[in-house]
């Protein structure tokens, strides 16, 4: 077999055979194939797209390119969930002590941000002391004292991917269905979870612009996951608008921390209590989707999912005193505030530039290996539909420098639109597959 022939084939539009997805996999992950190579073969992929039988197998070769976890001595369902990336997207940091308080086991491997989309584990690093790095003997340990595990993705869990993201990055080849199909699902199926629940963002902060791609991603998804035995639900939710307020690291652990006060409400805690309540839906915890998110519900009032979270902080070394001080949490020493420039309705947030705007504060990053300032970031002040009057606060910004504040002005004035007539709000929850 050979890789020129392999990507001519795709570059023409036609389906590859297993084996040939096979060796491509393999050639990635043991490093004989040049990077120039693989790009191509991305590329072709991208262009040329693959049908549901390339896809199930190029995610199959993923999935076992590295080492497959086996959770299965931690005892009762273990459920996952993942995100396709959004911008104040912190359900994870909510959803996962709350699940884990009604005694449904999570252990939940998750990834950094990059570019207009943040990342689980860069928001945990922002809390001092705590350790992300766990391998697998200890994250049953933990999972059997605690029920909770959240960690980065070993070295050894789906080297393919790693190696496809990256170069998926630099070569314009990320929002692709099967490719981003192929690379989630191989992460879910080789972290050994019994189910997971996938939410699968749409709107302008995030991948899939519309519903039917949305819906197009979902269903695959689903479709490869329930093939190899596990439970899935994909929630396509909106991203029209960033999920919470605050975007940012240590900013979006403070805004998770306040929702299991039972401080805050909005579509950050609607996203979180539907995702989290079919993740115990399925676990057989509760019989409905309303009964789930009223037991989550009443585990914020009683204060168990806070309870949770602060027994996962001390398990993996953090400091567990930030949750009744948020000092203890880094804070970006610049502050500027974006303004309003007239009177009316906030009708369109283009909410990628939101996120790019986040990333000139220093909160996210731009290429993998840059480093972040935990404690930059924005606080939103409006949400789509309110009213707004010239001179309003729209935005604080919080960075090192009132240049990197000014920078992510700019941007945030241009994502946002107001406009003399009200527009229809765009739903939150778009569907269910
Ligand atoms: N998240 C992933 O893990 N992979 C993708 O390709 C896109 C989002």
């Amino acid at each position: 077999m050979n890789i020129v022939d392999i990507i001519i084939k795709k570059r023409d539009g036609n389906r590859l055979s297993n084996e040939e997805i096979s060796y491509f996999v393999k050639g990635v992950t043991d490093g004989s194939l040049p990077d120039y190579q693989i790009a191509a073969f991305l590329m072709a992929a991208f262009l040329k797209k693959m049908d549901a039988e390339e896809t199930a197998c190029l995610t199959m070769e993923m999935a076992q390119s590295g080492g497959m976890f086996d959770f299965s001595q931690v005892e009762g369902f273990k459920a996952d969930k993942h995100s396709t990336g959004g911008v104040a997207d912190t359900t994870t940091l909510i959803l996962a002590p709350l699940v884990a308080s009604v005694g449904v086991p999570v252990i939940k491997m998750s990834g950094r941000g990059l570019g207009f989309s943040g990342g689980t584990i860069d928001k945990l690093e922002s809390i001092p002391g705590f350790r992300v790095n766990v391998n697998e003997e200890e994250a049953i340990a933990f999972a059997e004292e605690s029920n909770i595990v959240l960690m980065s993705q070993t070295d050894d869990l789906t080297p393919a991917d790693k190696k496809l993201y990256a170069l998926r990055d630099v070569t314009g080849t990320v929002d692709s269905i099967p490719l981003i199909a192929a690379s989630i699902m191989s992460k879910k199926i080789a972290a050994g979870a019994d189910g997971i629940v996938l939410d699968v963002k749409c709107g302008s902060g995030a991948f899939m612009q519309e519903l039917e791609s949305a819906e197009t991603l979902a269903s695959i998804m689903v479709e490869m996951g329930r093939h190899v035995g596990r439970k899935v639900t994909a929630v396509i939710s909106g991203m029209d608008q960033p999920l919470g307020m605050n975007i940012g690291n240590s900013l979006e652990v403070i805004e998770a921390i306040e929702v299991l006060k039972g401080n805050v409400g909005g579509d950050l805690l609607e996203v979180s209590l539907t995702l989290g309540a079919y993740m115990i839906l399925m676990a057989g915890r509760v019989n409905s989707l309303e009964q789930g998110k009223y037991l989550l519900q009443h585990h914020i009032k009683n204060g168990m999912g806070l309870d949770k979270f602060r027994e996962l902080l001390v398990q993996q070394g953090g400091n567990p005193v930030i949750i009744d001080d948020y000092s203890l949490l880094p804070l970006a020493p610049c502050k500027v505030t974006v303004f309003a420039q007239k009177e009316g309705y906030l009708n369109h947030m283009n909410t990628a530039l939101i996120g790019r705007a986040s990333l000139e504060t220093g909160a996210g990053r731009a290429y993998k290996e840059q480093p972040l300032d935990f404690g930059a970031g924005i606080v939103m002040k409006k949400r789509l539909g309110d009213t707004v009057k010239e001179g309003d606060p729209l935005a604080e910004i919080f960075a090192a420098s009132d240049e990197k504040c000014e920078n992510a002005a700019k941007y945030l004035q241009q994502a946002i639109t107001i406009g003399i007539q009200r527009q229809p709000l765009p739903p939150l929850i778009l569907k269910t597959i």
